[in-house]
């Protein structure tokens, strides 16, 4: 990319202030610790990413977001932070993020961190400070503590299962040594639950959103967005057997999606108004549908939230049809753009999980003993299309690094290399997410495939990636890489971000076909080619044999008749 490339994309993204660039912005996540490495402990880091910043400016992102690199005993990949407020030095300094964000800015592109705000690392000095003061304190009254049922509270003050497995509560020893209250963590015991009802939890949480709003962000994605409130009293509640963990099925929890969670949200909202240049908020906030995610975007809360019901949609031209027109009518509703995501570094790969062949609940991950593994040629096949669908559609997508590569997911990780505590909550019945986490691929012949410069990672790599690197697809036009590359370009030439979709008729129930603008999409996903239209293909994610389509092959057509 040369310089002046760089000023006009610069200049483009800082002369539309008013254009609120989140409304169309292709957000790349970047989870540092498998990004690139360039201290060589075998963990990415934010030097790794600004060395590598040209790449996604080449790529044609318009904004990263960064999972949490934030001070943490990273009992959870670092979702469990001990220091809102600084850098851990596994990732690099303060001075290093500035560097990054600076840099990323003069090639024009945004910058969103990660926040944490349903709860911190035990190791947070207030939780320590809780710990120390004891029942009754306003120490403990910043997360939630209570005292056990039975005779002598013996039991759990509830019922709840946490996301990763066993119960969402742990008694802890008193300062006399004898046990004494529970405290609630709806995720790992490591990762204890503030308390949202607590004024002097808002007020921290405040300071911590100005702290990075002042240091440059463009804005924030807010984990767990659906669950700072609990419903009063902590009642009992199971859950029905086919819910998924993180609450996407279901209605009416007593811990996700309560009302009072968006009075949070206006409150941030005005936050950042203060601020210029369109900062913005985006909810990882798991609803069974597109209605009830569009609460989190109404005009004074969020500005964008994950689009999860389009995500857990299988590969089905009905489904997708449905999701999609859903989507777009329930974030219109609301004035916002609906976005649209694949992959993240909670789920399984688009590139495994759209062939598998088994059931996979949501978090169980794969392994090498699940049933139905994905077979590998058909995964890729329907991830490139999928891709070209998603990126054809208005409003704003997400990638998550390593599915430009077409990355599946690493199933055959030893137990002994895994991480992610669900494994080690569930006694390992479920694999968890380590295999949509392991260090991306760089280079085919450099150790750790050019991740680090000692070779270390801090998951092992397939040894099938060699193919996949980084610098072995930009060499090659036909590459899931340059798919992408195109896509992405085409996608701004064509502005398909703004754009409006039309469903098209004329075709079999089991092909997406439908015009953004100029752009015609034809995705088959039924089992058998059909004929294309005449027009120019300006973008396919296979091989199109004399004017058909071939099965999960996906094309982009300008020129086509109406
Ligand atoms: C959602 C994050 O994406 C996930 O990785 C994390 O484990 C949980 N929230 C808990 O913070």
């Amino acid at each position: 990319m040369t310089s002046p490339d760089i000023a006009e994309r610069a200049d483009a993204l800082s002369s539309r202030p008013g254009a609120e660039w989140w409304r169309t912005a292709v957000i790349y996540q970047i989870y540092p610790r498998s990004f690139a490495d360039s201290s060589g402990d075998g963990i990415g880091d934010l030097p790794g990413v600004t060395a590598h910043l040209d790449d996604l400016l080449e790529l044609g992102v318009d904004a990263l977001w960064l999972s949490p690199f934030q001070r943490s005993p990273q009992k959870d990949a670092g979702y469990d932070v001990a220091d809102y407020c600084d850098v851990d030095p596994l990732f690099g300094t303060l001075a290093d993020f500035d560097e990054m964000v600076q840099a990323a800015h003069d090639r024009g592109i945004r910058i969103i961190v990660d926040l944490v705000p349903n709860h911190s690392s035990d190791q947070h000095e207030w939780f320590q400070a809780a710990l120390a003061a004891g029942p009754g304190s306003a120490e403990r009254a910043r997360y939630l503590f209570r005292e056990g049922k039975g005779e002598h509270g013996e039991l759990p003050p509830n019922n709840w299962e946490s996301v990763f497995g066993g119960p969402a509560w742990t008694r802890v020893v008193e300062a006399d040594g004898a046990p004494g209250q529970w405290y609630l963590h709806l995720f790992d015991t490591s990762q204890p639950d503030f308390d949202w009802s607590n004024e002097e939890v808002r007020e921290k949480f405040r300071g911590v959103l100005r702290f990075w709003l002042d240091r440059g962000v463009d804005g924030f994605r807010v984990d767990v967005a659906h669950g700072l409130i609990k419903a009063d009293g902590l009642p009992d509640y199971t859950p029905p057997v086919e819910a998924d963990s993180m609450g996407g099925g279901e209605p009416d929890v007593p811990y996700w999606g309560q009302p009072g969670v968006h009075d949070v949200y206006r409150d941030w909202h005005r936050i950042l108004a203060e601020y210029d240049g369109d900062r913005a908020l985006c909810a990882e906030a798991w609803r069974p549908t597109p209605d009830e995610t569009a609460l989190w975007v109404r005009p004074d809360e969020m500005h964008q939230a994950f689009n999860f019901p389009y995500l857990q949609t299988e590969w089905d031209a009905a489904h997708l049809r449905s999701v999609i027109s859903e989507s777009i009518r329930a974030f219109a509703a609301v004035g916002a753009p609906s976005t649209w995501v694949l992959s993240n570094h909670d789920v399984v790969r688009h590139a495994s999980r759209l062939a598998l062949t088994a059931e996979n609940p949501q978090g169980h991950g794969i392994g090498p003993l699940s049933p139905g593994k994905p077979i590998a040629e058909l995964g890729l096949r329907r991830a490139r299309a999928a891709t070209a669908v998603m990126l054809a559609l208005p409003g704003s997508a997400y990638i998550y690094q390593g599915e430009e590569l077409g990355l599946p997911e690493a199933i055959d990780l030893p137990d002994s290399a895994r991480q992610d505590p669900t494994w080690f909550r569930t006694g390992g019945e479920r694999y968890g997410r380590d295999g949509c986490r392991v260090p991306l691929p760089w280079s085919a012949t450099e150790p750790a495939y050019g991740f680090s410069p000692t070779g270390a990672a801090w998951l092992p790599q397939p040894s099938s990636w060699a193919t996949l690197a980084h610098e072995v697809q930009v060499q090659d036009r036909a590459s899931t890489l340059w798919l992408y590359r195109s896509l992405l370009a085409a996608r701004r030439a064509f502005g398909l971000g703004d754009g409006t979709l039309e469903w098209l008729g004329g075709y079999p129930d089991d092909v997406l076909a439908f015009r953004n603008g100029n752009v015609t999409v034809i995705a088959n996903i039924g089992s058998a080619s059909i004929p294309l239209p005449q027009g120019d293909v300006i973008a396919a994610t296979g091989p199109t044999v004399d004017g058909t389509l071939p099965v999960d092959t996906a094309v982009w057509l300008v020129g086509v008749q109406a």
